[in-house]
């Protein structure tokens, strides 16, 4: 890996993945994007992760797609590279992602940060899609999730004006779980993944594809969906062993199975 750097065990169950071309601002080019799906993959895999933060540094989270690796290519070029299929697959890793966000946060960054599940900040955060002023548009989801995060108007203003968004406004518009001083929004994931390490992961799992599936159906189909991943969690020890704990007034022991 050139272009991420991996701590499979940050903590007990937490993995952490870096970004890091730090002179380029984390600029996404296609190695890096292509090392970030393999990570993913090989954590999601892996029993002993059961949450996983991508973080970048103090500066940049990711300043956006390479553009200097686009400037020259034709849409017949971007066809060919075909790009997305690894962000799908990015987005089909099933376990939850934190997002670790500190300085820009832009373009391809921004979507990258809002393709995790939930995203903590630093109050330097600044999120935005200023494609528009490179004489192109959001290509990774953004018009789509930001546009579910945040509503139409402030999404519209964002994506047209490639104007920044601060991380307290961010935060006001439900964009971002937290905001905290620089010195802690690395603290303040891994305080979260633990929390979340901590249920079960077959249930984690099955939580974050239910909540997911809110924004791809209607509601009686997202309430079917939920209920069959509600009857699956039956199927696991996690299931007798947390409603054992509870009877028994202890902590439970989830193992993932
Ligand atoms: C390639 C980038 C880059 C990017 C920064 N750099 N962003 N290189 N692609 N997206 C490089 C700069 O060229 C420079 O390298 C170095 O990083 C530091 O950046 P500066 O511009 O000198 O820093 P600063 O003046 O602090 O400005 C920071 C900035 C600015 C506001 C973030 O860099 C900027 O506007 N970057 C582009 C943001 C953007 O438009 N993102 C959307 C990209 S399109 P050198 O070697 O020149 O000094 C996109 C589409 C996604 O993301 C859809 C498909 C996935």
């Amino acid at each position: 890996m050139e272009f991420i750097l991996v701590t499979t065990q940050a903590q007990p169950h937490v993995a952490l993945i870096q970004l890091n071309r730090p002179k380029e601002l984390n600029a996404l080019n296609l190695q890096l994007m292509g090392e970030l799906r393999d990570a993913l993959k090989a954590l999601d895999e892996d029993d002993a992760v059961r949450v996983i933060i991508i973080t970048g540094n103090e500066r940049a989270f990711a300043a956006g797609a390479d553009i200097k690796q686009m400037a020259g290519k034709t849409a017949i070029d971007m066809l060919n590279i075909d790009q997305f299929s690894t962000w799908d697959q990015i987005r089909k890793t099933k376990k939850p992602i934190i997002a670790a966000v500190s300085g820009f946060a832009l373009g391809g960054g921004c979507e990258l940060a809002m393709t995790c599940d939930m995203i903590v900040a630093s109050e330097t955060a600044q999120f935005g899609q200023p494609e528009i002023k490179i004489g192109v548009m959001p290509g990774a989801g953004g018009t789509q999730r930001l546009t579910k995060a945040i509503g139409k108007a402030k999404a519209m203003e964002m994506v047209l004006t490639g104007r920044f968004m601060s991380a307290a406004e961010a935060e006001k518009h439900g964009l971002i779980n937290r905001v905290v001083p620089v010195e802690l929004y690395l603290e303040e994931a891994f305080k979260l993944a633990s929390e979340i390490a901590q249920m079960s992961p077959v249930a984690a799992k099955l939580a974050k594809e239910a909540v997911n599936r809110s924004f791809e159906t209607n509601l009686d189909e997202g309430l079917y969906f939920e209920r069959k991943n509600f009857y699956l969690c039956f199927a696991s020890e996690d299931q007798t062993e947390g409603m054992n704990a509870f009877v028994e007034k202890r902590k439970p022991e989830f193992k993932g199975r």
